[in-house]
């Protein structure tokens, strides 16, 4: 996707992060934005920061989680804009505890938001845009945590590998139709946002977290702490990401080091070799 001025993007996960810095973006490079999140109020303030003109913006809460929400978002994009050329399936959330201190529901919600929210907009955006017959692109957020596995992050870690399969298998098929739409998946190491705190967006429905004590505790403080001190701000990775959807890059890796933490873990595969410790 090279023209961006005028097109429409919609972008999930769109109240703060990486969701609002791909919002700012898309409005930098002329686009008209549909910006949806499960947070109502957070969307209205991401909007007056932003500060685009109203007829530039739609604003749509939906929980990606949910299958009918999803299905609203893109009912209300197309409604409002008559087309979409830019799917952001950005919304995630994040959480650390040692795997067997995973409870069901914890499961249920983070594979619920970030592999089930990414699945309902494809389902739901794709043939659309495909029917429309002009050119575009799905940027899925995956993390470098789909790449490699960090230790206190199980549920968190399949999630987001399951992004990037998910994501390679689309781009496999719209390769073989010749599609007008193109894919990339956006893997970031640690960026400086609200992602450590993202319980505070638990739907109900998923009940909540049994406070973490012990090794689990450590893994999420070790998460806290890493998350703050990530280098590249959400602008910079929404620059990256953008200019890699340009060139028509699928894999976006903005922390270099990520390429040889994965170069090193399918050496290790390819060799059935012990798999280095990832502290
Ligand atoms: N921050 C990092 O270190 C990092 C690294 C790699 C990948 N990511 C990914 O980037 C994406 C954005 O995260 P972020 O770092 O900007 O975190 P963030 O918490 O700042 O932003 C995430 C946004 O998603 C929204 N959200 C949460 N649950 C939702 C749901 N069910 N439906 C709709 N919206 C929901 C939140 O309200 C929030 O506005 C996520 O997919 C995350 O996994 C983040």
């Amino acid at each position: 996707m090279h023209e961006f001025s005028d097109r429409v993007a919609v972008i999930t996960g769109a109240a703060g992060g990486i969701g609002l810095a791909l919002a700012r973006q898309a409005l930098s490079r002329g686009m008209r934005v549909v910006l949806s999140d499960l947070d109502d109020q957070g969307l209205r303030a991401a909007a007056r920061q932003l500060g685009a003109p109203a007829e530039r913006v739609l604003l749509h809460a939906a929980d990606v989680s949910r299958d009918a929400d999803v299905a609203a978002l893109a009912d209300a994009a197309f409604a409002r804009f008559g087309a979409v050329h830019l799917l952001c399936n950005n919304a995630g959330v994040g959480f650390s505890r040692l795997a067997t201190e995973h409870s069901a529901a914890d499961w249920e919600w983070v594979i619920g938001v970030n592999l089930f929210g990414v699945a309902h907009g494809v389902r739901h955006f794709l043939p659309r845009m495909q029917a429309a017959g002009e050119p575009g692109h799905v940027l899925n957020t995956a993390s470098a945590a789909g790449l490699v596995s960090t230790p206190g992050m199980a549920a968190y870690n399949a999630s987001k590998q399951a992004v990037v399969a998910l994501s390679e298998t689309l781009r496999a098929e719209l390769l073989a139709q010749q599609s007008a739409i193109g894919v990339s998946v956006l893997c970031p190491a640690w960026v400086p946002t609200g992602i450590h705190a993202s319980e505070r967006a638990r739907p109900q429905r998923f009940g909540v977290a049994g406070s973490a004590s012990g090794a689990s505790a450590a893994y999420a403080q070790g998460m806290e702490q890493a998350v703050r001190s990530g280098r590249l701000t959400p602008d910079d990775i929404a620059r990256i990401a953008f200019d890699a959807v340009v060139r028509g890059e699928f894999y976006i890796l903005p922390h270099r080091r990520i390429a040889q933490a994965v170069a090193q873990r399918f050496a290790e595969i390819a060799a059935a070799a012990e798999p280095a410790t990832n502290p």
